[in-house]
């Protein structure tokens, strides 16, 4: 090993590069987007600074607009476990760009797409062979909401505190993860959304099922960005029972913890709970804006057959780039992507102690007292990137090919800053 995955930081961070890049930014986009110094100080305290600007990235680094090397522990949102710039993925996409970029969503499916959703049905637990493609994970979910509605003719949808399903309108209000997210848009979101406390006794699952109106139960089998917090073991089984003996349909939403993320292909394959809806997105497509929504035969047929023009479907539905990519990720966990997850995983574990989360989805608890926010940011300087999972720990979401020196390199970082 000669250091040259490690990080390399020439000089302050953020850089005169990143910083001047930040002005042009905060001249052009929408103010609510990229939190600058002035503005983070109001709301964080003083000690926040500008983001970093990625410039370029490779498995488990990324370099910024000022040439610095960090090494990502978040995989951007938890998106190239496969490592930034995968070899398989760049060439599927290379070939597919120069093939065929765009293709026409309802009216002219690509080859791609065909393909994708093939591969998706055997890839995925049980029945689960029928699949609405996506861009995004919200796309995801706004169509399992949809399909339940179609599928049991029942308005109603059950959430758990600290959930986290993105953040368009048809499903900003089932979030609770960012309460703040959802207060300025109140009056217009979906109108019958319960929710029970995670973890929760099954009694009260039942309880809010009671009247019938409910379609819909989701969940994450690992809540992500409510704090990397695991389900109590046998949990998920008891809710998958009381949603069905209640008629409604279980989605799990796996767009943070599936695609391998958590050591198998789906985390709720570890307790080996099957849904009646799947959403998958984020890793999915090696870095590609792609997600799905898949569910059984019985489910997805609710949807009635098209007329001509779908009733769902956007312009860029089954992007040939992205579902080309999608294939190559494919092949990668059907290779031994998976193995590797969970060796990653326990190596983790090894340097870092007891961490919350599974395989490559973890939250490493902080020392009482230590701020997360404070504590990401020290790591930044020290060309770590990560990000908080609570107040009092931090969320590592590292690709598979984080190497040992890597680990090992933040393990000592952390203990440094904390
Ligand atoms: C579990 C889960 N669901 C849904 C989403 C929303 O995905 P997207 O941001 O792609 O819309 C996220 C994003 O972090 C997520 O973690």
């Amino acid at each position: 090993m000669d250091g040259s995955d490690l990080p390399l930081v020439r000089g302050p961070v953020p850089g005169d590069a990143s910083r001047s890049l930040i002005d042009a930014l905060a001249r052009h986009e929408c103010p609510a987007i990229t939190a600058r110094r002035s503005r983070r100080a109001k709301v964080l305290g003083a000690e926040q600074d500008d983001p970093v600007v990625w410039a370029r990235g490779t498995g488990a680094n990324v370099w910024d607009a000022d040439d610095n090397r960090f090494v990502d522990f978040t995989s951007g949102f938890g998106v190239a476990l496969v490592g930034h710039g995968h070899p398989a993925v760049v060439a599927a996409a290379t070939a597919q760009t120069s093939t065929l970029i765009h293709a026409s969503g309802d009216a002219w499916p690509d080859v791609r797409r065909i393909r994708l959703l093939e591969r998706l049905a055997a890839f995925a637990p049980g029945s689960l062979s029928v699949g609405l493609l996506g861009l995004s994970g919200s796309d995801a979910v706004d169509a399992a909401v949809k399909t339940a509605r179609l599928a049991t003719g029942r308005p109603g949808v059950l959430v758990f505190e600290g959930g986290y399903h993105g953040l368009a309108s048809g499903v900003l209000a089932l979030q609770s993860a960012r309460p703040a997210f959802a207060e300025p848009f109140a009056d217009t979101l979906h109108p019958a959304v319960r929710r029970v406390p995670w973890a929760c006794d099954v009694d009260r699952v039942a309880e809010a099922l009671a009247d019938g109106t409910v379609g819909l139960v989701l969940l994450e089998p690992i809540q992500g960005r409510g704090g990397v917090r695991d389900a109590p073991h046998g949990w998920l089984a008891d809710v998958a029972r009381a949603t069905r003996d209640a008629g409604a349909l279980l989605a799990f939403d796996e767009i943070q913890t599936g695609m391998g993320r958590t050591g198998a292909r789906f985390a709720c394959m570890h307790v080996d709970v099957q849904p009646d809806l799947l959403c998958v997105g984020k890793a999915l497509a090696g870095g590609f804006p792609l997600s799905a929504c898949l569910g059984t035969p019985e489910a997805m047929g609710s949807w009635g057959d098209s007329a001509g023009e779908a009733i769902h479907t956007q312009t860029f539905l089954g992007h040939p780039v992205g579902c080309a990519a999608a294939l190559a990720v494919l092949d990668l966990l059907e290779a031994d992507l998976l193995d590797r997850v969970q060796e990653r995983g326990s190596a983790l574990e090894d340097r870092l102690g007891p961490l919350r989360g599974r395989g490559l989805l973890r939250a490493v608890p902080l020392p009482a007292g230590v701020d997360a926010l404070a504590t990401s940011r020290a790591l930044l300087q020290r060309g770590y990137l990560t990000l908080p999972a609570t107040a009092d720990s931090l969320q590592l979401t590292p690709p598979a090919c984080i190497s040992d020196a890597q680990i090992d390199g933040f393990a000592d970082a952390l203990r440094s800053v904390t």
